[in-house]
């Protein structure tokens, strides 16, 4: 065991009941139920009520994995949340967690690093225990993604769905443990997935609400040839870093955001779709959330036994990529 490590103890996710299917969306946009499943792999997602916030289904998600944990509320030292929908923009949502959760006695805080927001939350969990600052840590990835979602751009509103996923990270014990973490930021392609308005940039006006600056907006081919390179060098650098081939993998858990670039990214480390986690088919894109309620998923079929290496990469809007190896 490497000095210092940690481990994920409590696994939990939460997604609305809801459900949006490809066949629901024909009839709000010009698509169709094959269009959407040959160019990205989903049939459904689950879609938040107007009521719910992302603190809610952080805090469904919190709840659980920290069941798992055995850990109290009270004993947690920090709580972050990975989110690019945030209940508001201050205060942060980690905060409305920590209220919800009773957590009185942590650090509480927001990380935007889109949908490798989780990936970027655990390895600052592994950063602050290897450290020894802090014990008790709780990572979080939660989206409302629909309610920034533009319902009448078929390029984009077939897309997304909501959810959170929840991670508790303590100090490994000798079993399990968080092997290598790798994050890595591109900030020239800011511009290719972007929610242009409401913040300091372009403040709410009735003019950025008429542009329909409120939500969100993608350069689709552009993110897709990206995506495919940066989840695969990820993948590469992390697995070389760690001295681990891909073929000791048990298990990798990508974000879930097209099955198209999930399979491009296998075919790049080599690895059977046989050893790759898929749920991209009944979420959609979750960003920060998909790989917490993947990892969970996997966990809960059965896919990931005790001692397997496992890891998970991301890519998301900034540009941003990570990946994290570890033993489960
Ligand atoms: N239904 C039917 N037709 C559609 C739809 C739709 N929902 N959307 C686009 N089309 C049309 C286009 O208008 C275009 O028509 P045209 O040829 O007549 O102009 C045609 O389909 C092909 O469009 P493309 O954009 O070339 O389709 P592509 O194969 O690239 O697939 C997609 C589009 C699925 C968006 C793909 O580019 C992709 O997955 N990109 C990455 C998206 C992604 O991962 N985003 C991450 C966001 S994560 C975050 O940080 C929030």
């Amino acid at each position: 065991m490497q000095k210092n490590s940690s481990m994920i103890t409590g696994l939990g996710y939460a997604v609305p009941e809801k459900v949006l299917t490809n066949f629901d969306l024909e009839k709000m946009v010009d698509t169709s139920d094959e269009w959407i499943r040959t160019r990205t792999g989903m049939s459904e997602r689950h879609i938040a009520d107007e009521n719910t916030a992302s603190s809610d289904l952080s805090t469904q998600a919190a709840t659980i994995a920290l069941a798992e944990a055995k850990l109290k509320p009270k004993q947690l030292d920090m709580i972050i949340v990975a989110t690019v929908t945030p209940d508001t923009l201050f205060p942060a949502t980690a905060c409305y967690v920590q209220k919800n959760l009773g957590a009185v006695n942590a650090a509480a805080f927001d990380i935007n690093a889109a949908c490798s927001g989780f990936i970027y939350g655990l390895t600052m969990a592994d950063a602050f225990i290897r450290s020894g600052f802090y014990k008790n840590i709780l990572v979080i990835g939660a989206e409302i993604l629909t309610k920034i979602t533009d319902w009448t751009d078929r390029a984009t509103c077939v897309l997304f769905g909501d959810g959170a996923g929840a991670a508790v990270v303590q100090p490994a014990n000798g079993g399990s443990e968080i092997l290598k973490t790798f994050i890595k930021s591109d900030g020239r392609l800011t511009d290719l997935l972007i929610l242009p308005a409401g913040g300091s940039r372009i403040p709410a006006t009735h003019e950025s609400v008429d542009k329909r600056l409120h939500y969100l907006r993608m350069e689709g081919q552009e993110v897709f040839k990206y995506a495919v390179k940066a989840m695969g060098d990820a993948a590469i650098e992390t697995l070389k870093s760690a001295g681990v081939s891909s073929d000791e993998l048990a298990l990798l858990i990508p974000h879930q955001a097209n099955i198209r670039i999930i399979q491009a990214t296998a075919r790049r480390i080599k690895l059977p779709m046989e050893k790759v986690m898929v749920n991209v088919d009944r979420y959609g894109n979750t960003s920060a959330a998909s790989i917490p309620i993947a990892l969970t998923e996997s966990i809960q079929q059965g896919r990931l036994k005790r001692g397997d290496y496992c890891l998970l990469v991301s890519f998301g809007g900034g540009f941003t990529m990570g990946a994290v190896l570890f033993k489960y």
